[in-house]
């Protein structure tokens, strides 16, 4: 079983944001993590971060062929890109939007994602576990479905 992890804007600099929010890790300890978590579950797993937006969409372009399952925390993106929005329409694999702080709770504009409803689950405000919980459930969702 084959995972994108495909994280957006400004998540390079997690370590410098706002611990309070975002747990005060780096990205690469946040990719250590789901490696180890993707070992322990047996699946395989690539994480990808990028601060453009293009990329992103081409990542998403490339996962299409060999994608069993999608992670994806657009950042930003999020509540406002219909590009990232129409390349994760074209999976037929399930997608889990992740976002470390509970988008739910934060300003009026970070409630609206344009992607929440292209996601078999959403997972917000659970820091680096959302994106374990999200494998777990990839795994579960793709192993039954096999
Ligand atoms: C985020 C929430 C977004 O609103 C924000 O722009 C981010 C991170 C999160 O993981 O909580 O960059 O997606």
């Amino acid at each position: 079983m084959q995972v994108v992890v495909l994280n957006g804007v400004n998540l390079d600099v997690l370590a410098r944001r706002d611990a309070a929010l975002y747990g005060g890790m780096s990205l690469s300890e946040l990719e250590t993590r789901i490696y180890d978590w993707a070992s322990v579950l047996g699946c395989h797993v690539r994480c990808r971060q990028t601060n453009h937006e293009g990329e992103f969409v081409d990542w998403c372009h490339d996962a299409l062929d060999w994608a069993d399952g999608v992670i994806v925390n657009p950042g930003a993106w999020t509540h406002y890109s219909y590009a990232i929005r129409d390349a994760l329409e074209l999976f037929d694999a399930p997608i889990v939007e992740v976002h470390l702080s509970n988008i739910e709770e934060r300003e009026e504009w970070r409630r609206t994602s344009v992607v929440a409803d292209l996601a078999a689950k959403r997972i917000l405000g659970q820091g680096a576990e959302g994106y374990r919980e999200a494998l777990e459930f990839i795994v579960g969702e793709v192993g039954a479905a096999q």
